[in-house]
């Protein structure tokens, strides 16, 4: 069997920097024609001259007959200038800008400690049609670890929509029923992205004959019953979910560590999990859409006109790779991937 559809993108990537981001990039370039890169590095990607740096960057990381396109973000911090939001509409290389309860996640430091300080920021966004891109969790350490995207949503994003009501907003990596039913409910400005691995995982991956540090990833994996809601919302057919892999590669070390970090690293193998997904739910006529369609809608851009080829085929997946001067262990180190990425035309 084999599956040929609209060129894919990625609505959500890390592919960090230097050797590292050498190391990365093909696995994206591969198959996906753009992707939304991250811009949580050390020190973070925070003025439109850092953004086109990093382009300019990555650009040079990819393979030389590539036409793979980096859509790049802004690192909203408590200082992000409005002017440089304004700015935003004359650089159409930079597409959105990226929240993070500061403390959140991986290389989040720098994230907004409040969002009364970025108001006027976020009022430039809402009149220039500029995507906020939210990582949904809220930070305060007495909230349980699995109940941080619901209690963000409930006291932070739904208040947010409403002081902003046409602001885009994209709710990222979404992991838990009651993010899906509240993009469902919510207006067409509000989306999400879902991944390849909360959409094939729960929460007892963490825990399978001992602690899996490379299934942990935030938000962290959560229970059955919000795993089996994301691949109803994936596989709707509903123009708001779309594909985001937030592929996040760590070196091994950091991973396998007594404090391993958060991130997963799915990009060799990314559009083939969505795949087995689908197969597994006899909805492989709605993956194009979410793959390939539904992003570019949401963002105001081109479909890719391109076409990739999926073979049914079982094959072995490395053990890790090499990242930079260290190895990065991926999702599904060394066991069988059914789907094959075969040709692009
Ligand atoms: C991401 C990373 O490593 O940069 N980690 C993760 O667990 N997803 C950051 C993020 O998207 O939260
Ligand atoms: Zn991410």
């Amino acid at each position: 069997m084999q599956l040929t559809f609209t060129r894919p993108d990625d609505w959500h990537l890390h592919v960090r920097d230097g050797a590292g981001l050498q190391s990365v990039i093909s696995a994206t370039a591969r198959c996906f024609g753009r992707a939304i890169i991250m811009p949580n590095l050390k020190p973070p990607v925070v003025t439109i001259a850092d953004a086109l740096a990093y382009r300019e960057r990555i650009i040079a990381a990819l393979p030389a007959d590539s036409a793979f396109q980096p859509l790049m973000t802004l690192y909203l911090t408590d200082n992000t200038r409005i002017a440089d939001i304004e700015q935003l509409s004359q650089t159409p290389e930079v597409v959105a800008v990226k929240y993070y309860p500061a403390g959140a996640t991986t290389n989040s430091d720098a994230g907004v400690t409040d969002l009364r300080n970025v108001w006027g920021v976020l009022e430039a966004m809402q009149d220039a049609g500029i995507p906020l891109l939210i990582h949904g969790e809220v930070t305060a350490s007495s909230v349980d670890v699995f109940d941080r995207e619901y209690m963000f949503i409930r006291h932070i994003l739904d208040p947010l929509l409403e002081a902003f009501p046409t602001l885009k907003v994209v709710l990222e990596h979404i992991t838990t029923s009651e993010a899906v039913d509240f993009v469902r409910a919510g207006e067409d400005r509000l989306a999400a992205t879902i991944t390849a691995h909360h959409l094939l995982m729960n929460r007892n991956a963490l825990f399978t004959g001992g602690i899996r540090p490379h299934h942990y990833c935030l938000p962290v994996l959560k229970r059955e019953i919000h795993r089996e809601t994301l691949v109803d919302a994936a596989i709707s057919g509903s123009p708001r979910f779309f594909l985001g892999t937030d592929s996040a590669p760590h070196p091994r070390q950091a991973k396998e560590s007594a404090c391993g970090c958060a991130g997963m690293y799915s990009a060799p193998i990314a559009i083939e999990l969505y795949a087995e997904i689908f197969e597994q739910m006899n909805a492989l006529d709605k993956l194009e859409a979410f793959a390939s369609f539904y992003g570019p809608d949401f963002y105001g851009l081109p479909r890719n006109s391109e076409q990739i080829t999926l073979q049914k085929t079982d094959w072995t997946l490395p053990e890790s790779f090499n990242f930079g001067e260290d190895q990065v262990i991926p999702l599904r180190a060394g066991k069988t991937i059914h789907w094959q990425l075969e040709s692009a035309s």
